[in-house]
Formats: C-alpha cells, sequence, structure tokens
C-alpha cells in the first residue's frame, strides 16, 4: 500500500492538485481512490486542443492508435480493440441498489457492501505501471440548470480522448463544481496492472473480469475490465441513462434511450421529435435524415442521436436536451447512400474504432462502398473480397464531434432544450409490426413502449436476431426497476398539460423472400411528415385493432415511384395470429415483474386481445 503522502506528490510536479481544483471532498476522493489502485502517475485533463494532441500522440507511440492519412481524414486515428472487447457486456453489467427489488427482473443485482468490497479488491493495484487521468466532463452544456456534472478516474488514454469528443470536458468543470458541488464519481481501469519494465499491449483490458457497476444511491459507477464504448466511456449509458433514470425518477424527469430531431415544414413551423430503438437500430441514421427532394420544403435537423434528458416546462410540455457532445455511431452501413449527413461529420477530428484501413491510409467499412481490392481489417490482417470475413467488425464505431454534423439544429446546446411533439419508438421486426400506427392516449402508447420487441443485433454480445422484449429501447439502460419505470412513464403523461403523442413505427418489415418492404432512411421522412401532421391535427387516420393507422392517402408519396396500395398493405397490415402470440410474449414479460405491473397494462392487454378477436384474421387500412 502506498501512503497517501507519496501519492499526493504524484498528483502533478508541485505535489498537489491542480491550483484552480478548489473542492476538498473531490481531492480526498482521488487521493483515496490512487492510493487503491496504485498508478505511476496523475494526470488532470484540462480539455486543451493541446492536451489532446498531446495524448493522441502517446496513443499512437503506443502503438494503440493509428494515424490515418492526413489528406483524406485530417486529425483522425484508427484504434483497433482486442477482439473479446468490442461490446457493452450486459451479463457483467449491475445495479447495486440497496434493495434488490429496487433494480428489479431485467438487471443483475447484488449487495453494496459486497459488491464494494469485491470491487476493492479488483482495484487494488489494478493501474500498477499507468497514468491515472482525472478526467472532468459535463453533461449537457457547462452550468445549465438541466446539466450534471461527473468526474472520471481512467487508466485509459484513449478513454480520456474519446470523452473529450463525447461530453463537455475541461478544467472548466471546475468552477461549475466549486468548493462542494455535487457530481458522479466514475472509476475505470482496463484492468491490466504493468509490472516494471513490462511492455505494454496496443489494446490494455482484462480478459477473465468485467465489471460494469452502478450504485444509484451514492450516484456512482465502478468500471472494470474493459476498454470499449459504453463499458468504458462512462458518461453515456452509465451516467446519462443508468445513474439519470434512477436520478429523474426521484426528480421528476426521464433520461432516454432516444435521438432528437427537429422537423421544419414548408411554411417553417418547427416541431421536435424524440425517438427511441434499441442499439444499432437506426437512431443516428433517423436522426440525420434527409428528406427526398420531392418533399419540397420539409427539413430535418439533428439534435442527438442516442440519450435525451427529458423535463416537464413551465408551459405544460416536455422540453428535451442531448446530454452528449459526440456521437459515438455504428460505422458499418454509413455511406453517402444511407447517410451523407454522417459521412460529412466524419470528415476530420474523428476516431475510428475496429473499422477496416485503405492502402492509402484511410477507413473502409461494409456498406460504405463498394468492397476495394485489398485492405486490412479490424484485427490488422491482410483483406480481400473473397477472404469471407468482415473487414471491420459488425460493431466497429466512430467517435465525432456533434458539432461537425452538417445536419445540427441551431438550438442544440439550448439550455432550455426543446419542446417535443412526438413520442416514436421502433424496433427491428421482420414481421408482424407495421410501418406505423399513432396510440389512441398516453396510457395506451406506454404500453406499446413497454411491450416492445426487437430482434438482437451484434451492439452487444448475444445471439444475432432473436427477438427479444425491448421495453422502450431501455432494457440494458433503466437504473431502476423497469416496473417503477413503466409507471413513471404513466404519471409524467398524467403530470403535464401537454403531453407527446405517441407513435410506433417499424422500419425492418420483410416479404416472403427476406426483402425489406420499405426502403428506408431518407423515405421515412414520409413517415415522420404524417407523424408530424397529426400532431397538428392535419392529418387523418384509420382505427385500426392497434391504434391510428394512415391511410394509403394519407402519405405523401410524391417521388416515390412505384409504392403501390398492394405494397402499402403489405406493410401495414395487423395479423391476428401472430398478433395474438406477441400477446403471449408480453405476458411472459408482465410475470416477470407482476409486483410491480401497472394495473393498466393488464386491462389493456385484455382490452388489444378483445380487439384482435373481433377484428379480420388480417386487418388492412383502407386506401
Ligand atoms: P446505437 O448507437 O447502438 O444506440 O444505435 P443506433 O440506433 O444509433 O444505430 P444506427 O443508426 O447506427 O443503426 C444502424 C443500423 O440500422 C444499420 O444496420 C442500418 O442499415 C440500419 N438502418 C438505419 N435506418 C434504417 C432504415 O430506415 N431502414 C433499414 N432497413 N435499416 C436501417
Ligand atoms: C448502444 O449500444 O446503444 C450504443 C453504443 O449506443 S455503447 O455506447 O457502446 O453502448
Ligand atoms: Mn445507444
Amino acid at each position: 500500500m502506498v501512503p497517501l503522502e507519496s501519492v499526493r506528490v504524484l498528483a502533478d510536479d508541485a505535489g498537489h492538485a491542480p491550483d484552480y481544483v478548489h473542492h476538498r471532498g473531490l481531492v480526498d476522493w482521488i487521493d483515496e481512490f490512487a492510493k487503491r489502485a496504485q498508478p505511476n502517475k496523475i494526470h488532470w485533463c484540462d480539455g486543451s486542443k493541446a492536451e489532446y494532441d498531446s495524448l493522441c500522440q502517446q496513443l499512437v507511440e503506443a502503438g494503440t492508435f493509428l494515424p490515418l492519412n492526413p489528406a483524406k481524414r485530417p486529425n483522425s486515428f484508427l484504434a483497433r480493440s482486442d477482439p473479446s472487447d468490442v461490446a457493452r457486456v450486459e451479463d457483467r453489467t449491475f445495479i447495486c441498489s440497496t434493495h434488490r427489488a429496487d433494480a428489479g427482473p431485467t438487471n443483475n443485482w447484488m449487495a453494496p457492501a459486497e459488491m464494494k468490497e469485491l470491487l476493492e479488491e479488483v482495484f487494488e493495484g489494478c493501474m500498477q505501471g499507468r497514468t491515472l487521468y482525472v478526467v472532468p466532463f459535463s453533461m449537457g452544456p457547462l452550468g445549465s440548470p438541466i446539466s450534471h456534472v461527473g468526474i472520471q478516474l481512467t487508466d485509459s488514454a484513449y478513454v480520456a480522448v474519446s470523452m473529450r469528443i463525447m461530453t463537455r470536458m475541461g478544467k472548466a468543470v471546475f468552477d461549475v463544481l466549486g468548493e462542494d458541488g455535487d457530481f458522479v464519481r466514475c472509476v475505470h481501469s482496463v484492468g491490466m496492472p504493468l509490472a516494471p519494465g513490462e511492455k505494454d499491449v496496443a489494446w490494455p483490458c482484462n480478459k477473465e473480469h468485467k465489471y460494469i457497476v452502478h450504485f444509484p444511491e451514492d450516484q456512482a459507477i465502478w468500471s472494470f475490465g474493459s476498454g470499449y464504448g459504453g463499458n468504458a466511456l462512462l458518461g453515456k449509458k452509465c451516467f446519462a441513462l443508468r445513474i439519470a433514470s434512477a436520478m429523474g425518477r426521484e426528480q421528476g424527469w426521464l433520461a432516454e434511450h432516444m435521438l432528437i430531431l427537429g422537423v421544419e415544414s414548408p411554411t417553417g413551423e418547427k416541431s421536435y421529435v424524440a425517438a427511441a430503438f434499441p442499439s444499432a437500430c437506426g437512431k443516428t441514421n433517423f436522426a440525420m435524415l434527409i428528406p427526398p427532394g420531392a418533399l419540397h420544403g420539409w427539413k430535418v435537423t439533428t439534435i442527438g442521436d442516442d440519450i435525451a434528458w427529458i423535463k416537464p416546462g413551465a408551459d405544460g410540455r416536455l422540453y428535451a436536451i442531448n446530454p452528449e457532445y459526440g456521437f459515438f455511431g455504428v460505422a458499418p452501413g454509413t455511406s453517402q447512400q444511407s447517410n451523407p449527413n454522417a459521412m460529412a461529420t466524419l470528415s476530420e477530428n474523428c476516431i475510428f474504432t475496429n473499422v477496416a484501413l485503405t492502402d492509402d491510409g484511410d477507413i473502409w467499412w461494409e456498406g460504405m462502398s463498394e468492397p476495394p481490392q485489398r485492405l486490412t481489417d479490424w484485427q490488422g490482417q491482410p483483406w480481400t473480397p473473397d477472404c469471407g470475413r468482415n473487414a471491420a467488425h459488425p460493431n466497429a464505431r466512430f467517435t465525432a464531434p456533434a458539432s461537425q454534423c452538417p445536419s445540427i439544429d441551431a438550438d442544440w446546446e439550448q439550455t432550455s432544450g426543446v419542446p417535443i411533439s412526438a413520442f416514436v419508438f421502433g424496433g427491428r421486426r421482420s414481421t408482424t409490426v407495421p410501418l406505423v400506427s399513432e396510440s389512441f392516449n398516453w396510457v395506451d402508447g406506454v404500453y406499446m413502449a413497454a411491450t416492445m420487441g426487437s430482434e438482437t443485433t451484434a451492439a452487444a454480445a448475444h445471439k444475432v436476431g432473436n427477438v427479444r422484449r425491448d421495453p422502450f429501447a431501455m432494457l440494458p439502460f433503466c437504473g431502476y426497476h423497469i416496473g417503477d419505470y413503466f409507471d413513471h412513464w404513466l404519471q409524467t403523461g398524467r403530470n403535464v398539460k401537454h403531453p407527446p403523442r405517441i407513435f410506433a413505427v417499424n422500419w425492418f418489415r420483410q416479404d416472403d423472400n427476406g426483402k425489406f418492404l420499405w426502403p428506408g432512411f431518407g423515405e421515412n421522412m414520409r413517415i415522420l411528415k404524417w407523424i408530424v401532421d397529426r400532431c397538428h391535427g392535419r392529418a387523418s387516420a384509420a382505427e385500426s385493432p392497434l391504434g391510428w393507422m394512415p391511410h394509403y392517402s394519407d402519405i405523401d408519396w410524391r417521388g416515390l415511384d412505384g409504392f403501390d396500395f398492394g405494397r402499402f398493405e403489405k406493410l401495414m397490415s395487423v395479423e391476428r395470429d401472430l398478433w395474438i402470440q406477441e400477446l403471449l410474449l408480453h405476458e411472459e414479460l408482465f410475470v416477470k415483474l407482476y409486483d410491480k405491473l401497472p394495473k393498466e397494462f393488464v386491462l389493456k392487454r385484455e382490452l388489444l386481445l378483445a380487439t384482435l378477436w373481433r377484428s379480420p384474421l388480417r386487418w388492412t387500412p383502407p386506401a
């Protein structure tokens, strides 16, 4: 054990925390942590460009970063992770509330005292031979009343530079904190100490032990063993979703896995929409949508692509902010065709992780363009189009400043947030779920969001292609009992005078040959237009067993040739037998949280079943 004094001497050359830090509790916390983790050195991040550049240079020298061709991709880097450390680890993620019942059936739980004892042991000496970076950050604009501050202690320079893109990071955070401000305590280690003289690897991590642990009652996060994404950039899923959702429940607001976008009509009317889709199901694409040219005058702007913090405003509406400062987006599938705004955002100042490298020092991934004749794959191996392997990992990601996005909304940093007119919920469903429907009322919409299912993707480590229930796209991110969460949503709708309307969408329905029935991407504007028109009382709809649905004539088809009523019908049909199967899956979710299941849900399910039973075998909206 290193005596406290000697750790203090390591804090900086002068032997103390920087002179702009006046928070006693914070310094004591870091001292105590450093005593346990035993880093070689402590580096207090100031957030400057010079510091960012020097850390990137250091990562290049360590072999973690490969600088990309500055003529093609200025100031950008490629990182290749360890092949075992490529996604969030849901089975190693814990919510440690005092009572197990407060974590609920969808979270892993351990008693806080027991978990702390275990973690203290795991973290003992875990930073030996490494530098401890103190990363001060704000989720939301600095100093805004809706923002919250965190300090992340990490032994990963990759994490420190990523946090500068993804959050407002730097020493100004200490001005907000003053002498005794509240902050979320985030500690992170890759879990691979270095013995004296031992050579580091390009992507240190711990292959045996991983822990992503949340103590919602202490507002503390402990993460061990992984350097990747949501496991390691603790401001994102750990803080802005799991801890913040628990804070929001106490304080009367919502922390959601939602993109936020603005829609401008040809008359200049502006509306805002927040949409929840599970990981890798199209939030980034939807947030940056470019409407088809034929829909003259409609425009979409981007506020956020992953997380929304939503609070009731004095005028009885719900207001949303994006607490993040950058995009950590799925790379594969992103192209000039699917998402030109994302491609433009990636033109410089980015970090790419687990993508492929071209011969001229640029990046490539599946779906970007015709595959080049030769590449270096995400693991650094030679790759050719016929080799049978992916060039980029399916969960390869870009880390990019949001300010570089051409469609970024003028008000994206507005501290009061933007007023939300509609909530949209969607999943990846090849069958059963229609292209779009609007819930009859708030309770109905909450039920629909709560029972949403999605076919699983590579963003988390589980079998790809199975349908799993993913309530509100929050299954891996809700920091408390999911039944209490449903109740909080029901209550929020009752508390505000003008609750947003709630819609369900499914871009992923397929025909019998496994082809997508809906073109998606920019064409989603046609559905978004109907949604916004509904919010303003301009569009008509038919009453289906599931909710309000557009007639064929309610959708603006200008410029989309060959999309006839027959095709529309295939996308919109409600098949009675499939939906009765679906209701059995709802029941499967409900029995797991029976003690906290809102009564409304039981009744709503009965009503749905009765309605389906009296509907045609195959219901379709009229022309
Ligand atoms: P996280 O960052 O993991 O939370 O996910 P995200 O929801 O932001 O994921 P993203 O937008 O990157 O989703 C990418 C995947 O969705 C790719 O496989 C895309 O091809 C697919 N996708 C996005 N929009 C559409 C669409 O309109 N239609 C279809 N068929 N696929 C889409
Ligand atoms: C997700 O999985 O929903 C993500 C990526 O947004 S990560 O930050 O790694 O969780
Ligand atoms: Mn996400």
